[in-house]
């Protein structure tokens, strides 16, 4: 529990719990939103309820756009642009943000995705059938977890797979705290001169890039630059997100031998439990960030034009008001209200692919390695500082 009581200021982000890293951090603003110091020195509000979280994220007077005042920096950048850079839609407002999105969401609908499976589950098989030639111990990370969403998303985009190393690398800086902001933003646009080059080369092949620069760029709709940002996006936050999902749903199953027996029993009731570890684990950690452009009442408090918020998703996510005994992980429960994927008109663009993937990642681990242990103490295991919560490595053993 962070002690919200004192005089001092809560400093965010939270750190992992000691000793309990799998469940966030429980907030005790009595009210649900109270103040917090940024690594930044700016103060910024933290909404942790399930209800104020929602009406942050659905109010169009809580901005997206970084470079608005007052928005929440937990890392200082050397100097601010004048608006998001080009194609970056999840820090766009109103209509920049539609007009981009709306493009990309027929790509991403549940519909689309299921056409994706049949690739999924040979991705997935194919990573366990190395595993299991190599023979444990292995690190589910390096071998499973992170290669598993990276081929994915590479195929649905068309970026060649074999410069894995060179993107997983710098979306790593680009995403872990302890990065200097010069060093960060240096990462992120060795990443998007990458996008751009990969981009003007596109001569009319079937993947996301192909397409969007033959019927959206040739048509004046979006610009070659946006394109390259939009794939930036897409390519970052569709590995980085689930492969941490991944690892740690593992380690979760494993720490809860019962309901993963269950599990292995019934099978069809994997999307269920999907739900339930995106809840328990909420591995947007830090929340979402956003800028007041209008005084609003939340909970009571005027949060001013020209302040911050952050709605820490993983504390509505563990909200006692809408999940009795949050803490627990038990996959029966039918988290449908779980906002681990955002909400309102951001709510994340990936989340049937994220869903297909946990879903078929998780069945096929279960299945084709029913004697799957840890092959260290829990307690050696190490954790992420950054943006999205995850472990560096999980040695396992079958
Ligand atoms: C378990 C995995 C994932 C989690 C927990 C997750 C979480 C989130 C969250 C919380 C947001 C909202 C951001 C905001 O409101 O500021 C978001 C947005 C987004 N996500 Fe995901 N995500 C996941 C997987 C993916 C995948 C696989 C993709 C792409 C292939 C993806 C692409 C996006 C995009 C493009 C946005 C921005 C949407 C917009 O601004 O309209 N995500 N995600």
């Amino acid at each position: 529990m962070i002690d919200t009581s004192g005089t001092n200021m809560v400093r965010f982000p939270f750190r992992p719990r000691h000793g309990d890293p799998l469940t966030p951090h429980a907030v005790s603003f009595p009210d649900g939103i109270g103040q917090v110091e940024l690594p930044t020195g700016q103060i910024a509000w933290l909404v942790s309820r399930h209800e104020y979280v929602r009406q942050v994220l659905r109010s169009p007077d809580f901005s997206s756009d970084f470079t608005k005042p007052g928005f929440p920096m937990i890392r200082a950048l050397p100097q601010l642009p004048d608006g998001p850079p080009p194609g970056m839609f999840i820090r766009m407002d109103g209509l920049d943000h539609a007009r981009l999105r709306r493009m990309l969401v027929p790509e991403f609908m549940i519909r689309q995705i299921r056409t994706l499976e049949p690739l999924i589950r040979e991705t997935v098989v194919g990573a366990l059938d190395a595993m299991r030639a190599a023979g444990p111990p292995a690190d589910l990370v390096e071998s499973f977890a992170l290669p598993v969403p990276s081929m994915v998303i590479c195929h649905l985009l068309g970026v060649p797979y074999s410069d894995h190393t060179f993107f997983q690398e710098r979306s790593r800086i680009m995403l872990a705290w302890s990065t200097p902001p010069q060093a960060a933003l240096a990462a992120r646009d060795e990443i998007r001169d990458y996008l751009d080059k990969l981009v003007r080369q596109r001569d009319g092949g079937e993947d996301l890039i192909s397409r969007l620069a033959a019927e959206r760029v040739a048509t004046g709709e979006m610009t070659m630059e946006e394109l390259a940002g939009a794939a930036l996006l897409l390519l970052v936050a569709g590995h980085e997100t689930t492969s941490n999902m991944i690892g740690l749903s593992t380690l979760a199953l494993l720490q809860n031998p019962r309901q993963m027996r269950r599990l292995r029993e019934q099978p069809e009731s994997m999307a269920d439990a999907v739900e339930e570890l995106l809840r328990y684990l909420s591995i947007v950690r830090t929340g979402l960030t956003r800028a007041a452009v209008a005084d609003t009442e939340i909970g009571g408090q005027v949060i001013k034009a020209g302040e911050g918020v952050i709605a820490l998703l993983s504390g509505a996510n563990h909200d006692t008001a809408v999940f009795a005994d949050p803490g627990d992980l038990d996959l029966t429960r039918g988290s449908h209200q779980h906002m681990a994927f955002g909400f309102g008109v951001h709510q994340c663009l990936g989340q049937p692919l994220a869903r297909a993937e946990l879903r078929i990642a998780l069945t096929e681990l279960l299945t084709r390695l029913p004697g799957l242990a840890l092959a260290v103490d829990p307690a050696e295991i190490e954790y992420r500082d950054a943006l999205i919560f995850g472990a560096h490595r999980l040695p396992v053993t079958w």
